[in-house]
């Protein structure tokens, strides 16, 4: 089935031209002026913007975590991407169990696949050290599974020691992955928890207070260290403020093949939103925290000048119910944020609409660039032969965030109330529209499993297509 998308604007990372785009099944088969295509169906785009799909490089979807489960799963959290016009997500799955890694991707892969929306793929986080461990990285890499994650944070939980991630990171290089990094100091963070808990300061503002930024700069710039020691990529992940983004710039500027991404919640909420009211305050509560908001303007540049390959949300979902898990003790709020929904027309507001970067940018780094890190070759740009992975973004109907409205299996909305200029009008991917007006269009199983390539440094900063 054809579909001819006429008379927007296409956007990609390198260029803006007017254009129609022609889908072939799902592929986009050609880009500009078409002529009147026989049995095509037509859909008018006049007077919007036609994107790349988006690509979310970091959720957490039906993961076990902090004593509960993430609110939403493959089926839910999939339609609430596609209504932000995201059209594939790397999801993380977690080593579960002593003896490899295999097992644990099973599991994942069991509960993504005949559910999803859009299209999905994998990073593997690494959190016990054993021969398994080892022996399976290389099937993760031949899998798809081309990325690994470790934590230098949650001690007792996923955090593993800097042997271990010295050796991923070796092992990793040897096999064509790219090791992420959750880089915060969890020996000290353990510790000033328990300063806190002691001296009776259990409010959700702790966490923050718990976490400062120096302890994350000091991981991340070990972590920066320790890829430099081993010559291998490194990724840091959820990047939240100066002082960390800082260690990442000097590290390339040392020539190491350091990248690294910030979230949403970096640029749009503060350390002042932990202080709201119970229940509030407790749907802030992320790893690293939000920080005062006199690191958001060098997070912004960092995307604008290249310093960060891309934005995500990780989005982590836990509805008030689970929250209050920490209600007396801050430390037991499960940690994460649930933003999958929200990353386009709060980047086209508050970056594109007020200048802080151009739209241009914006794709690259909500797509783009993120499908050159993450080996996704078929994703990316609106260009023939890839995959019709489209939003079409109307910039002058306006968007007000809502609990009734959003598509996440939440019981709030963190930006609830308020209104931008620009929507999300529909998103197709892989030529069908998996959201349309406000409805998901699809049924659960179109998303299917992505199969990512080895990490190649070569294409990192190359804006082509
Ligand atoms: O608070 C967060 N970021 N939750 C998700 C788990 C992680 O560390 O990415
Ligand atoms: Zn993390
Ligand atoms: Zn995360």
């Amino acid at each position: 089935m054809k579909k001819v998308i006429r008379g927007g604007t296409v956007v990609n990372a390198r260029e803006t031209v007017k254009g129609d785009v022609l889908v072939d099944g799902e592929q986009i088969v050609a880009v500009g002026q078409i002529g009147p295509v026989e049995g095509a169906e037509e859909i008018d785009a006049t007077g919007c913007y036609l994107l790349p799909g988006l690509i979310d490089n970091h959720t957490h979807m039906s993961m076990p975590f902090g004593g509960t489960t993430t609110a939403d799963d493959y089926n839910t959290g999939t339609q609430a991407a596609a209504a932000g016009g995201v059209t594939a997500i790397v999801d993380f799955a977690l080593q579960m169990e002593d003896g490899g890694l295999q097992s644990s991707l099973d599991q994942w892969m069991g509960r993504a696949e005949g559910t999803a929306h859009v299209d999905y793929g994998f990073h593997m986080a690494v959190t016990r050290s054993d021969e398994g461990t080892f022996k399976d990285m290389p099937k993760m890499v031949d899998q798809g599974v081309s990325s690994f994650k470790v934590f230098l944070a949650y001690k007792n939980v996923l955090m593993i020691t800097d042997d271990l991630f010295m050796r991923v990171l070796e092992e990793s290089k040897e096999h064509g992955g790219l090791v992420q990094v959750h880089a915060e100091n969890g020996w000290i963070i353990d510790r000033m928890v328990a300063e806190a808990l002691g001296r009776g300061d259990t409010a959700p503002v702790w966490h923050a207070h718990t976490r400062p930024e120096w302890v994350e700069a000091e991981a991340t710039g070990r972590a920066v260290r320790f890829a430099e020691q081993a010559d291998a990529p490194v990724f840091i992940v959820h990047v939240s403020c100066t002082s960390a983004a800082e260690e990442i710039i000097a590290g390339r500027a040392r020539g190491v093949a350091a990248y690294g991404e910030t979230c949403i919640q970096y640029l749009f909420t503060d350390i002042t939103d932990l202080e709201r009211p119970a229940p509030e305050g407790a749907r802030f509560v992320c790893s690293p925290p939000i920080r005062d908001a006199v690191h958001q303007p060098f997070m912004w540049d960092c995307l604008k000048y290249g310093h960060l390959q891309s934005i995500s949300t990780d989005h982590c979902p836990f509805d008030d119910s689970q929250k209050a898990l920490g209600a007396d003790d801050f430390s037991k709020i499960p940690n994460g944020l649930a933003c999958i929904q929200h990353r386009l027309p709060l980047m086209w507001e508050h970056g594109v609409r007020e200048g802080r970067i151009s739209m241009n940018r914006l794709v690259d780094v909500c797509s783009t660039a993120i499908a050159k890190t993450f080996g996704i070759t078929t994703k990316g740009a609106i260009s023939p032969g890839m995959d019709a992975d489209v939003v079409i973004f109307d910039p002058n109907t306006p968007f007000t965030f809502s609990t009734a409205t959003s598509l996440m299996n939440v019981d709030y909305d963190l930006f609830d109330g308020k209104t931008v200029a620009g929507s999300v009008r529909s998103t197709l991917c892989r030529g069908s529209v998996v959201f349309d007006r406000g409805e998901i269009k699809t049924q659960p199983g179109h998303g299917k499993f992505l199969k990512r390539q080895p990490f190649d440094a070569a294409l990192q900063g190359d804006l082509a297509g």
